[in-house]
């Protein structure tokens, strides 16, 4: 059995220190990518609290045929939208600009696209692989200005982690 969740609340420094650490021995040696972001998301919605949403859209084939959007990919949560354009909502801004995103009040985000009403702020961090954005990671609050500057680090931080493990 795995038993990876913080014993208790922990600065937000050493709670990424130890995701990190969950996140890299969960996926050590693991070639499957759809199995280490369920992981992934599974860890990440057992370690940050005040969530209502955390997973992946990864960079895919459009279904027109032509060129790539984001697709759902493993996730925490309510059913989401399916597939997101490059440069559409916080997701797809995240994807076109290879750029986090930082939003204290998703309502206040241009074309913010709202899969859960429930969303208040979202954070979202692109991985990169080679320079290239091949997916990115998505985290939903119900609460306003829930995420700050230390969570983009830290999510930066897994990003770069997972960016050969997906
Ligand atoms: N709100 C996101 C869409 C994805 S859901 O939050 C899961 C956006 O604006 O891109």
């Amino acid at each position: 059995m795995y038993d990876f969740k913080p014993a208790a609340a922990l600065p937000a420094e050493e709670l990424y220190r130890e995701l990190l650490a969950a996140a890299g021995a969960l996926t050590a040696g693991e070639p499957d990518g759809v199995a280490n972001m369920a992981n992934v998301a599974a860890l990440l919605w057992e370690f940050l609290p005040d969530l209502n949403w955390a997973g992946f859209y990864r960079v895919a084939p459009a279904k027109t045929g032509e060129g790539e959007e984001l697709v759902l990919g493993p996730f925490v949560g309510r059913p989401a939208c399916i597939r997101i354009p490059f440069g559409s909502g916080v997701c797809g801004a995240a994807a076109a600009g290879g750029a986090t995103q930082l939003v204290a009040d998703v309502h206040a985000f241009p074309g913010h696209i709202a899969c859960d009403a429930a969303s208040a702020s979202e954070l979202v961090v692109p991985v990169l692989r080679d320079g290239a954005v091949i997916a990115v990671i998505d985290l939903d609050s119900p609460t306003p200005a829930r995420f700050t500057a230390e969570d983009a680090r830290g999510i930066e931080a897994l990003a770069e982690l997972l960016a050969d493990r997906i």
